[in-house]
C-alpha cells in the first residue's frame, strides 16, 4: 500500500497519520532510528513536507526543531517534491571553461526550470555539480546516475528525450 503511494504522493500527498505511524512502528519507535524512519518516509512520500514531520513529531515526541535539524542537514532529504529524474550539470572548472553555463541556458530554455527547481511535470530537478570526474571530455552533465561527455546545446534535446 505503501508503495503505490509513492507514484501519486507528489500532487495529491496523502498525509495519512495511520501510514506514518506503521513507517515509525517498523523501526520501534526509537529516537535512534529518526534517519532510517525519515529516509522511509522519503520513499514513501517522494519527499518530506512539513505535514509528515509535524506527525513524527508528536508521535516520536520529539520536538520538530529537532527533527526539522536533522533534515536540513542531511542533503539527501528533500522537503519539496523532487523530479523522477536529476540532472546535475557540472560546473567544475573545466566544465565551466568549456561551456558548461550553455548547457545550464539551454536546459533553463528547454525545460522552462530554474536552478535548484523542478519541472512541473516532475520530470526533472535541476542541479549544479562540482567536477563528475568527465574532464576531460568537458562540459559533462549527469542524469541520474548517467554521465554524458561533450554535452552541447544540440545533443541536450536527444539526452533529454530518453527520460519520461
Ligand atoms: S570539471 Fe566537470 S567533470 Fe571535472
Amino acid at each position: 500500500m505503501l508503495a503505490e503511494k509513492h507514484q501519486t504522493c507528489s500532487k495529491n500527498l496523502l498525509m495519512n497519520q495511520q501510514d506514518v505511524n506503521s513507517v515509525i512502528d517498523l523501526f520501534d519507535c526509537n529516537k535512534s532510528n529518526l534517519i532510517q524512519i525519515l529516509h522511509q518516509l522519503q520513499n514513501v512520500y517522494g519527499f518530506l513536507p512539513m505535514e509528515i514531520l509535524m506527525q513524527v513529531s508528536k508521535r516520536m515526541n520529539i520536538p520538530i526543531s529537532e527533527i526539522t535539524g536533522v533534515v536540513s542537514f542531511y542533503s539527501f532529504f528533500s522537503t519539496e517534491p523532487q523530479g523522477r529524474h536529476t540532472i546535475r550539470v557540472c560546473l567544475g572548472t573545466a566544465c565551466y571553461v568549456r561551456g558548461g553555463k550553455k548547457v545550464i541556458e539551454k536546459i533553463k530554455e528547454l525545460l522552462q526550470v530554474e536552478l535548484g527547481g523542478t519541472t512541473e511535470d516532475q520530470r526533472f530537478t535541476f542541479e549544479i555539480a562540482r567536477c563528475i570526474g568527465a574532464c576531460g571530455l568537458a562540459p559533462a552533465v549527469m542524469i541520474d546516475n548517467e554521465v554524458y561527455r561533450q554535452v552541447n546545446s544540440n545533443k541536450l534535446k536527444s539526452i533529454l528525450a530518453k527520460y519520461e
